[in-house]
């Protein structure tokens, strides 16, 4: 992980600053990767983006919930989630991140939560996407998913990230134990020990494209979640290749990051989908972006000199 990104990351932690930039945040830039603070503002980003040829997946934003009454108020936005895709009709699955359904209060807890939410996905012919969260949190989500994914199948999956040393085994074990089991791929996004993960970008990089290969050659789904041009241009050769067809993978990438290129890749004849974020709780999602590629601080920077 680069000094900058360490550098933001362990910033963002700051009480002062998380309170400046809460205030503020929206006003300054966050609204640049958050689709908008409502449900209904976030399904007519969605429209636009599908009138461009790009399919969606939303997330209604939350992480690290300690509350119980917290975590029943996100499973319940999930749902309405599911419920207003199907009502508006467009093209969108889900993702969410199961701290935000109490998986620190407890495991039967999120379950349950879980399953609501999968029993609704399931009645709406639909997919939710759980997405991989810091290290203290995988092997439980590990566990969570092998459960629900003998339940639900097709309509869950997970993600899978290239920074993390016991990446190749958990994917080995995804891969032969399901028929089809839909990944997202992705570098991994939080500040993590050299004990448990590649402290250096070029280590991950070379461990992303070994887990991509890996992937697409198995015949389960690929979602490639990046915004690398290194990482596309790889992609294609390798599928071009070994003849895989574009129905068998999706590149992803964030609302609000690369635009031009998302509709590039769909006019090439690629399916496109991005993750499109909404809500009040953005605060740790828009601080990741900027520790990414801290370029994005400078139209906050930018934003604030503005009258
Ligand atoms: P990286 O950040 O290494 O950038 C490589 C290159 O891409 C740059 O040098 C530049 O050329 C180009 N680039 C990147 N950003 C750009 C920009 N804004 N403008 C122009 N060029 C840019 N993580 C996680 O831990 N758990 C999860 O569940 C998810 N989920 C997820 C979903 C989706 C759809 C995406 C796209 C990403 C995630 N991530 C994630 C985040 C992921 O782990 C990773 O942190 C980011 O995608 C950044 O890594 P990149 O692969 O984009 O390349």
């Amino acid at each position: 992980m680069s000094f900058t990104r360490k550098m933001v990351l362990s910033v963002a932690g700051n009480k002062v600053v998380s309170g400046f930039i809460k205030k503020y945040g929206m006003r300054l830039g966050a609204a640049r990767f958050v689709a908008g603070e409502t449900l209904k503002e976030a399904i007519e980003q969605v429209k636009l983006l599908n009138r461009d040829g790009l399919v969606v997946t939303l997330d209604h934003l939350g992480e690290f919930v300690f509350d119980e009454h917290e975590a029943m108020a996100s499973t319940q936005a999930c749902l309405d989630v599911l419920d207003a895709v199907k009502a508006s009709g467009v093209n969108s699955n889900m993702s969410l991140k199961m701290t935000s359904l109490g998986l620190d209060l407890s495991k039967e807890l999120c379950l349950k939560h879980m399953r609501l939410i999968l029993d609704k996905a399931r009645e709406h012919n639909n997919f939710v996407r759980i997405d991989m969260e810091d290290y203290a949190h995988i092997a439980i989500t590990m566990e969570i998913f092998d459960e629900l994914k003998r339940e639900y199948g097709k309509h869950v999956g997970l993600v899978i990230q290239a920074y993390l040393f016991r990446t190749v085994d958990d994917m080995k074990h995804l891969e032969e134990t399901y028929e089809n089991c839909n990944l997202r791929l992705v570098k991994g996004a939080y500040l993590e020990s050299p004990t448990v993960a590649f402290p250096n970008k070029v280590d991950v990089d070379q461990n992303y494209l070994k887990i991509i290969e890996m992937h697409l050659l198995s015949g389960h789904f690929s979602a490639v979640a990046t915004h690398d041009d290194m990482v596309i241009n790889h992609v294609k050769a390798f599928v071009k290749k070994h003849n895989i067809p574009n129905d068998r993978f999706e590149f992803q990438m964030l609302y609000g990051v690369r635009p031009e290129t998302q509709r590039q890749l769909v006019k090439e004849g690629y399916a496109m989908r991005v993750y499109v974020p909404y809500g009040n709780d953005w605060y740790g999602y828009f601080t990741r972006r900027i520790a990414e590629r801290p370029a994005n601080a400078f139209f906050i920077i930018k934003n604030m000199f503005r009258k």
